[in-house]
């Protein structure tokens, strides 16, 4: 039996015209339009194309968003005095530093001087601290997008074994914690599976959802699947490909033809999980200024 696709474009759609709606509704209530500063170190091709992708689901919601391009050489205090000028910026209410930034420029030491409520990546340790105990806090975009496709599909969480492979700060780790809460869209029996253990095939089999973060291409196949599974598939790989008129192509770490025919519900790469993240980050924006401004 075919699975369910799980596609990103209406979950993230309907998703940022909620946010669009609460955004008017601060700026007629609070005289408040949300606003976000984005910082890009460098000139990675990948990195100028998401960040461009900010600027403009901002102006597209009504947002207020500034953008500050550095060369790669800059130094970690222009960076910090930068992520300062924003702290103390009544104009804007998150703060987002595309990562990786250059070797030189030390990543935890610009996290930590955000605003942690201006942090709209939620990967300050006040906000990482604040979801493991259970707080209201801002949380990571994609994982907070990974729940909202799983609920929104039809496919709650609760009660179910989770199966993520991959431990990063921005999708294992975070994606483990939101969906153990004892909280609605949650409540989910949660492994964390990483590559740390040489075989890791009889946890995968045990997933009820399998969550795949794991930066290697194609590498989970439907034959090592529990049947009727639900497979979230965070990878995107480059492989190349002669046959694309680019040369290459992406693709998720799962498989997909091979795990349709095992699961219930699967998420296409392009397509899926990858278009969630700037929805999540919109809607952090909004709930920073809503709190920000209240
Ligand atoms: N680089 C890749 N993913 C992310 C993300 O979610 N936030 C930031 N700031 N940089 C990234």
């Amino acid at each position: 039996m075919a699975a369910q696709r799980i596609e990103g474009k209406p979950v993230a759609e309907q998703i940022k015209s909620e946010v669009r709606e609460g955004v008017a509704q601060l700026i007629r209530d609070k005289g408040v339009r949300p606003g976000l500063g984005v910082i890009l170190v460098g000139d990675d091709p990948a990195s100028q194309t998401y960040v461009n992708s900010k600027g403009k689901a901002c102006a597209d919601l009504g947002m207020h968003s500034e953008t500050i391009r550095m060369s790669a050489d800059s130094s970690e205090a222009v960076v910090l005095a930068q992520v300062a000028a924003w702290n103390a910026d009544p104009r804007i209410h998150g703060i987002l530093v595309q990562m990786p930034l250059p070797k030189h420029i030390n990543e935890q030491r610009v996290i930590e001087a955000i605003d942690p409520r201006k942090d709209v990546d939620g990967f300050h340790p006040v906000n990482v601290g604040r979801l493991v105990i259970g707080m209201e806090c801002l949380r990571p975009c994609t994982p907070a997008g990974i729940q909202e496709l799983l609920v929104r599909s039809g496919n709650d969480p609760a009660g179910k074994h989770v199966v993520v492979i991959g431990r990063s700060n921005i999708v294992g780790k975070p994606i483990a914690n939101i969906l153990l809460q004892k909280a609605k869209g949650a409540n989910a029996v949660v492994t964390i599976a990483h590559t740390g253990m040489k075989d890791i095939s009889h946890l995968i089999r045990q997933a009820d959802i399998l969550i795949a973060a794991v930066g290697r291409p194609e590498s989970i196949t439907g034959a090592m699947l529990k049947p009727g599974c639900v497979v979230i598939d965070v990878g995107i790989n480059r492989i190349t490909d002669p046959s694309s008129p680019r040369g290459y192509r992406n693709v998720g770490d799962v498989h997909f033809a091979s795990a349709a025919e095992v699961a219930s519900a699967i998420t296409p790469v392009p397509g899926g999980v990858g278009l969630m993240t700037i929805a999540m980050l919109m809607q952090n924006t909004l709930q920073a200024a809503r709190r920000l401004s209240c």
